[in-house]
């Protein structure tokens, strides 16, 4: 029987079968374990199951003698020490694919809404600011037949495209493995949509710069992760008008302090980093999870191990 820390309770049922099968220590609480109770809970595991909340950093893995497993809740694997594992043999799983769908709803979901101006719909009809129909009021863009711009073209960045197809949109796209010059899309894009991963190569990749090549009446989506677009650059873009409003699922922090001055840019929507939130994604993610521990501790490959193979 191995030892495994797990950083917080998962919904649905695959921690029964962790639990069958090996000594299990749950952090109990809905915030993340302190660095220092992360550092000296893993220190006594074999195994960890641990959320992108969780600094999986090389001091971390350091101060964890026995460790041979590390599995992150997250197709998103930033906040793991990747070469600190590696130098280890240490493997890395994720949970690609089962959140796939539901980030892609979410996405479309965030460029309805921004807009439609729905936030600002529903608040009106709440404080008794909409007072009859009028025929300039709460006007919005049409995502229907708009030019949707997708950086970072991988399984959710596909996703997207698809659903675009239904609203008859124009799909450009940028990514590593080809599409058109990240500069251009920005000129052209009505929606940019991020969907690429964030690493040492991507933080910051929309600073003002790129900011300033979108149109003023063009909107920024990001599901990926905050440190991709450069917040300072878009509390000045959204203020000034450079572009037509932003709606983020993600922030750098997360969550952001309630004075942070994000919060107070017009045209904005943020959400509480929900794009795979759906109870069948969740308990899918949480059995990949396991599933990724429990083979990596009966001595198997992970069925979803980071870097994946190269495929072929
Ligand atoms: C991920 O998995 O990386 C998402 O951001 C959360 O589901």
């Amino acid at each position: 029987m191995a030892r495994c820390f797990v950083t917080r309770d998962l919904p649905g049922s695959a921690l029964e079968r962790l639990r069958a099968a090996h000594d299990v220590d749950l952090w109990p609480d809905r915030l993340p374990p302190p660095p220092d109770v992360l550092r000296e809970r893993a220190a006594q595991a074999d195994g960890l199951l641990c959320l992108l909340t969780d600094a999986i950093d090389a001091g971390l893995i350091a101060a964890c003698p026995d460790l041979i497993a590390i599995s992150n809740l997250a197709v998103g694997v930033n906040n793991v020490d990747l070469a600190a594992a590696t130098a280890r043999g240490i493997p890395v799983g994720y949970t690609p694919d089962v959140l796939t769908e539901s980030t892609a709803d979410l996405t479309f979901a965030l460029i309805l809404a921004i807009a439609r101006r729905l936030p600002e719909g529903m608040e009106a009809v709440r404080d008794g600011s909409w007072i009859t129909w009028e025929p300039a009021f709460l006007l919005g863009r049409d995502v229907g037949g708009a030019t949707l711009g997708i950086v970072g073209m991988g399984r959710i960045g596909h996703a997207v495209a698809q659903r675009a197809e239904g609203f008859a949109m124009t799909v450009v796209q940028s990514s590593r493995s080809g599409g058109m010059p990240l500069g251009d899309l920005l000129e052209l894009a009505d929606f940019v949509s991020i969907h690429c991963p964030l690493t040492p190569g991507t933080r910051d990749l929309i600073g003002a710069e790129q900011l300033r090549l979108m149109k003023p009446t063009a909107y920024l989506i990001n599901t990926a992760r905050g440190g991709i677009v450069n917040q300072p650059a878009l509390i000045t873009a959204l203020r000034e008008g450079w572009i037509a409003g932003a709606a983020l699922d993600v922030t750098d922090p997360e969550p952001l302090p309630a004075d942070d001055p994000l919060l107070d840019a017009p045209n904005l929507i943020v959400l509480p980093h929900v794009g795979s939130a759906t109870h069948a994604t969740r308990e899918r993610m949480a059995g990949l999870a396991v599933d990724n521990l429990l083979a990596a501790l009966a001595g198997d490959a992970m069925p979803h191990r980071y870097p994946p193979p190269p495929a072929g």
